[in-house]
């Protein structure tokens, strides 16, 4: 693989759990940029939230994505907030193929409404906090190269195929190259 395939979207869209696939299939590393982040601090991305804020978070998400992006290429998955900076943008244009993994409110609601791992969603009213970052980061997650539907009930392993499959149809050659 030439590129990085760089897994971008909401919480609750898969990131990680089609990613890794992605990788397994594809037989390349699978990198994490939220888990790497919390290795290299030693803090779970709640604890950084909580004790140096997100302007801090994205400064480390930033640099990590960079440190990431500059290895060997293989399948990255981001936290949903990355693609929101124009800098992380570039980095991940640069340096590989976006894959937006689009998902609508209902099915990201039930994916996240168990978990109390995702600081953003800390509200009175997780699932309009849900739907308004939903509104104001659709229309920068289409900006992606590629608009992948995780809405469906596939396994992750059909998921994983299918998304091989689209990105064989509208990037030719990407996966091939050496
Ligand atoms: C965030 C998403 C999280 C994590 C942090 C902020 C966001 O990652 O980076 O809680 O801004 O949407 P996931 O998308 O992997 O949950």
């Amino acid at each position: 693989m030439k590129r990085h395939i760089v897994m971008i979207g909401m919480m609750g869209a898969g990131k990680t759990a089609v990613g890794s696939e992605l990788a397994r299939q594809l037989r390349v590393s699978f990198t994490d940029s939220d888990a790497e982040i919390e290795t290299a601090a030693a803090m779970s991305v709640s604890e950084i939230f909580a004790r140096d804020g997100e302007a801090f978070f994205r400064d480390r998400e930033t640099q990590i994505l960079a440190r990431i992006l500059q290895g060997r290429p293989g399948v990255v998955s981001t936290g949903g907030g990355a693609w929101m900076q124009a800098g992380n943008r570039e980095l991940i244009a640069a340096r590989g193929l976006s894959v937006w993994l689009k998902c609508d409110l209902v099915t990201l609601w039930q994916r996240v409404r168990q978990r109390s791992t995702r600081p953003l969603l800390r509200t009175a009213d997780p699932k309009g906090t849900l739907a308004r970052l939903i509104e104001q980061r659709y229309p920068t997650y289409a900006e992606a190269d590629i608009t992948f539907d995780a809405n469906s009930n596939d396994s992750i392993e059909t998921a994983a195929r299918r998304l091989i499959a689209q990105i064989r149809r509208e990037v030719p050659g990407l996966l091939e190259a050496k």
